[in-house]
């Protein structure tokens, strides 16, 4: 594993750790927060496509990690552990921490697509990820 992988892989292990006052939110308020940012309406379809649309800077596309329609388990290409889905509806606890998902999309993003992603882009993430249904 390169240094870069690894210190990625510490990083989102510290961030994760770190205990102290979080942003509790939940899914529905991220999305129209993100929303009233972007000021357009948030499109699943558009969600679904970014998510596996392939960027290719240090990974390929969100799926690569987190699986092509995430209500199952995927895996960190980085530290080679499994994560847990990212649909809501099988895992409750995703997006309702608005600190860490802030985090974790600032990442991932500057990651796969070389740049942090728009407010837009996380509406129509968000809003594709609670449309996903076991
Ligand atoms: C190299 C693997 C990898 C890729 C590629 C990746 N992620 Fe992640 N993602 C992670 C890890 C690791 C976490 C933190 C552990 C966890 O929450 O399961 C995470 C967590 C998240 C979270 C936190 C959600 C929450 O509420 O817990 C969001 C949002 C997220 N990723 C969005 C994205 C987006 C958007 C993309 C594509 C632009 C992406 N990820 C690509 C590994 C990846």
């Amino acid at each position: 594993m390169s240094s870069s992988l690894l210190l990625r892989a510490a990083a989102i292990a510290i961030a994760i750790g770190a205990s102290g006052p979080t942003g509790a939110a939940t899914p529905a308020e991220l999305l129209a927060a993100y929303t009233a940012q972007a000021g357009r309406p948030a499109s699943p379809e558009r969600g679904q496509r970014f998510f596996n649309q392939k960027f290719g800077r240090d990974f390929e596309n969100c799926a690569e990690c987190h699986g092509a329609v995430p209500i199952g388990a995927g895996k960190d290409l980085a530290s080679n552990k499994a994560l847990k889905p990212m649909a809501p509806a099988t895992n409750p606890a995703r997006f309702t921490d608005k600190a860490r998902v802030e985090y974790m999309f600032r990442i991932n993003c500057k990651d796969v697509v070389g740049r942090e992603c728009t407010a837009g882009e996380k509406a129509d993430l968000i809003a594709w990820l609670i449309s996903l249904k076991p």
